[in-house]
């Protein structure tokens, strides 16, 4: 199968949402109420994006994982949950967040064919070493990037560019993957091509930039690598 992808040399995900399931704090956390856990989760997770934009917008930059703790103060507070030791766990949980289950065979199979791997995420170093060391993966990533490198969060261009000054391949030949279609749509804009891993059945984005491929999960891609 020829695709547009079959001449990326390196293959560069996102972490949050497409590699780590962020859903998966909540869900290993017992002391939640069942009719709580997914507004706790979503409300978390919204307010965590939103202040990464907000906090760009306003140049008032602070690492992901306060973002992360202010954002989960929000939504505890929004879901009448709010209790120190709660959120202590919470914040923890995160630190180890679980992998989907065909991230390993993914990554694996991209390396066995000589592809470059990559993760360009808003996560400070120390967080996304903890996820990617928790899910056993580390042997299987290249390069980890973090938006710490030029204090600003996605979508703005400075961190897409970071992949291509760290990695030193040309942009068109960078396949960036993300589940997020916000980060989809703006990595292609930037001028990668894009693998947009639409796990939760979102409609398309009204931005500019067009993801090439779409996917529901990762267990497709070593297809769109063969030519
Ligand atoms: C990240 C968020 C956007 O990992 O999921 O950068």
């Amino acid at each position: 199968m020829t695709t547009p992808l079959s001449a990326c040399q390196a293959y560069v995900f996102d972490a949050y949402g497409t590699l780590f399931d962020f859903g998966s704090a909540v869900a290993r956390y017992a002391d939640i109420p069942d009719n709580k856990r997914d507004a706790l989760t979503t409300i978390w997770r919204d307010k965590q994006l939103q202040y990464t934009w907000l906090r760009s917008l306003q140049k008032n930059y602070t690492n992901f994982e306060q973002v992360t703790a202010d954002a989960l103060d929000f939504a505890l507070e929004a879901t009448a949950l709010t209790d120190a030791s709660r959120r202590q766990n919470l914040l923890d949980l995160y630190q180890t967040l679980s992998a989907y289950p065909e991230v390993p065979e993914a990554l694996a199979k991209l390396k066995a064919n000589g592809i470059i791997t990559a993760v360009l995420s808003n996560g400070t170093p120390a967080m996304l070493k903890a996820a990617i060391n928790h899910s056993g993966i580390t042997s299987l990533i290249d390069h980890v990037l973090s938006v710490e490198n030029v204090g600003i969060f996605k979508p703005a261009p400075e961190v897409y560019q970071l992949a291509i000054d760290h990695i030193g391949v040309p942009r068109d030949q960078i396949c960036f993957i993300s589940s997020n279609g916000w980060d989809a749509y703006s990595a292609a804009a930037f001028g990668f091509q894009v693998i947009w891993c639409n796990r939760s059945s979102q409609p398309a984005e009204r931005l500019p930039g067009a993801p090439t491929v779409l996917m529901k999960n990762l267990f497709n891609i070593l297809a769109l690598t063969e030519t």
